[in-house]
């Protein structure tokens, strides 16, 4: 019998490197072409087709739509070739279509994996999120603090005064009283006008860049991206779904999540080790975004493991055919 394979092997990891690289590079013909859609499909077709390559029995959870939306790689659709480990995929082939279309920074290709059953399946709804970078004991900031509150507090855990923070919010209306309660602590804030998974792994990187806590909310399934990337890099998450009517609740109970009102931390997201693999599409703090030169496109990856720890950049230069 042949042996099994881990979803934590190592050549497996590096597959998933490739699969981000291919929906990067597929959606870089698009790079401030003004057109959204296409470059978010040009993604979604090369990253499935390199995901099918892949040994693995795999499901999207987190994915480019609901099951009945008859999207590519939609919730619930298997990939892989069927040989290998069951694993949940969470997958987002272009994070910040906008940044893509408007050639803005910080645009992604995003790939998780873990084994099946241990990613939340988050429903297509908002989520309030908050997230700090590593080296802080747990919980010195809370999603049921108020917004000043959390300010004061990690400001504390650093040591340093509160004008020295620097927060990373969308820059939403929804947004406007948190925004104005921050500005009056004194911390900066680093507004964003799209990519709410960048703006979270920002945070695991302070030094480089410059921030030191994201929060508001976006995308729940961008949630778990985030939460998965955090969960590599050792910084801290929570979400909670912001159920607004009857039909986003319904959503949530369709999807299996039960107390859907409930604040989960990072590993109530992602319950198990968890890879995450992160090419830049447009240049951003901690990835270059694809560079075109005559013959070749370059890409850089970000290609992490929970269980290691271990964060490994990858440079691919690829020649054009
Ligand atoms: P797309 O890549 O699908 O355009 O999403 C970008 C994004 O900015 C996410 O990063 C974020 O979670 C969400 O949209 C925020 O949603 P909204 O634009 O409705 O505030």
């Amino acid at each position: 019998m042949a042996p099994s394979i881990d979803f934590n092997d190592r050549m497996l990891s590096l597959g998933l490197a490739r699969v981000s690289e291919a929906a990067a590079q597929a959606s870089a013909q698009h790079i401030g072409r003004g057109d959204e859609r296409a470059a978010d499909l040009a993604a979604a077709e090369a990253m499935r087709a390199q995901l099918n390559l892949l040994d693995i029995r795999g499901v999207v959870v987190i994915g480019e739509g609901e099951r009945d939306g008859g999207a590519m790689l939609c919730i619930g659709e298997e990939v892989g070739t069927g040989d290998g480990p069951e694993v949940d995929i969470a997958l987002d082939p272009l994070e910040g279509t906008t940044l893509t279309a408007k050639d803005m920074p910080n645009a992604l290709s995003v790939i998780a994996m873990a084994p099946r059953g241990t990613l939340l399946q988050a429903p297509e709804v908002y989520m309030d999120k908050l997230a700090i970078g590593p080296g802080y004991a747990p919980g010195i900031v809370s999603l049921e603090m108020p917004p000043a509150g959390r300010v004061a507090a990690l400001a504390a855990a650093k040591g340093c005064s509160p004008a020295d923070i620097t927060i990373c919010v969308l820059e939403r209306p929804r947004h406007e009283a948190m925004i104005a309660e921050l500005r009056g602590t004194g911390a900066a804030i680093r507004l964003i006008s799209d990519g709410d998974v960048a703006g979270v792994i920002h945070c695991a990187e302070p030094g480089t860049t410059g921030i030191d806590m994201y929060m508001g909310s976006g995308g729940a399934p961008e949630g778990v991206l985030a939460a998965s990337a955090l969960k590599c890099m050792g910084g801290q998450f929570w979400g909670r779904l912001l159920l607004r009517t009857d039909a986003e609740r319904a959503r949530a109970r369709a999807a299996g999540i039960a107390e859907p009102d409930r604040i989960r931390a990072r590993d109530e997201l992602v319950t198990s080790d968890v890879i995450f693999a992160a090419t830049g599409v447009t240049s951003g703090s901690f990835v270059q975004g694809v560079r075109r030169e005559p013959g070749y496109l370059t890409t850089e990856t970000i290609l992490m493991r929970s269980k290691t720890g271990s964060i490994r950049r990858m440079i691919y230069r690829n020649p054009l055919k």
